[in-house]
């Protein structure tokens, strides 16, 4: 796997997927520590407020025999996760830098994962290669809903389940554009809400991120030929203090932080 500060730009890629890949390449030596605690884990726990499992039930108890895909695997621990449950696990990620750290930690835990360097919107596997698909946080933000559900359902075996985890609707639209912590104020449309271009916040610039109204979603969903198993919106425990990521506790006490959604490919 080669390292991306060696690679010139891959210009056939869509302008916010080489934006993501600079941006997550240059943050990927944050996540390393991160990385390292919830690989070390062998009960998976979620999102800004590390949620357990017994409560949000995202992953199959037995997952033997199954053939699985993390799209935007980051550093592999969701992956890892599904391997120790029995799955045949493949981790698509955007990020070289990112792939590095995963295939670190999986060589040290003594799994064994398929990890691509490539773009979950355009996954080289052929249709219905998968049993299950899940996103924390990686295709769920980072990739355009229009292009990446589509092509999870091609990928999806009729019946497949696909559950993903990221920001909710109400999160864009209470953070300031400068990319201030996430406010009691309404700053940001909800109609039309798409593409959050972050690149130029000037209190916290970031990458290009993607969330929908509940209504387009749904719209998606319907459309793709997913149905809805179930949708969870995240509340961060009242012990919880901390700012995560923009997110003050308080805020996300009283409003949904995160949102998840299971889904079924129908057929
Ligand atoms: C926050 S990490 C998600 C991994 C992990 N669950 C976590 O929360 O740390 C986001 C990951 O999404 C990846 N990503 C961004 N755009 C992507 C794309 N188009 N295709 C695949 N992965 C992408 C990034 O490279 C990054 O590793």
């Amino acid at each position: 796997m080669s390292l991306s500060e060696h690679e010139a730009p891959d210009t056939s890629l869509p302008e916010h997927v080489q934006e993501n890949r600079t941006y997550w390449d240059g943050m990927a030596d944050a996540w390393v520590s991160p990385g390292e605690r919830s690989w070390k884990s062998d009960v998976p726990f979620w999102g800004l407020w590390a949620l357990p499992e017994a409560q949000l039930n995202l992953l199959p108890d037995d997952m033997t025999g199954m053939d699985a895909i993390e799209l935007g695997c980051g550093t592999g621990y969701v992956s890892g996760w599904m391997a120790r449950r029995g799955a045949t696990v493949v981790g698509i990620d955007n990020s070289a830098e990112q792939l590095a750290t995963a295939k670190r930690l999986m060589e040290h835990y003594g799994i064994d994962l398929t990890l691509v360097h490539g773009n979950a919107e355009h996954v080289p596997y052929p249709d219905a290669a998968f049993d299950f698909a899940i996103s924390e946080y990686g295709a769920a933000i980072w990739c355009d809903p229009k292009a990446w559900i589509p092509e999870t359902h091609r990928l999806l075996k009729p019946g497949g389940h696909l559950t993903f985890l990221g920001h909710h609707p109400f999160s864009v639209v209470c953070t300031p554009l400068n990319g201030a912590d996430t406010n009691e104020h309404l700053h940001q449309p909800y109609f039309g809400m798409h593409q959050q271009d972050w690149r130029t916040a000037e209190d916290d610039p970031g990458g290009i991120e993607f969330n929908l109204t509940h209504a387009d979603w749904l719209a998606l969903f319907r459309e793709t030929g997913f149905d809805v198993l179930d949708y969870l919106e995240l509340q961060a425990p009242t012990t919880e203090t901390e700012t995560k990521f923009g997110t003050m506790a308080e805020w996300a006490q009283k409003w949904p932080s995160e949102q998840v959604w299971k889904l079924r490919k129908q057929g």
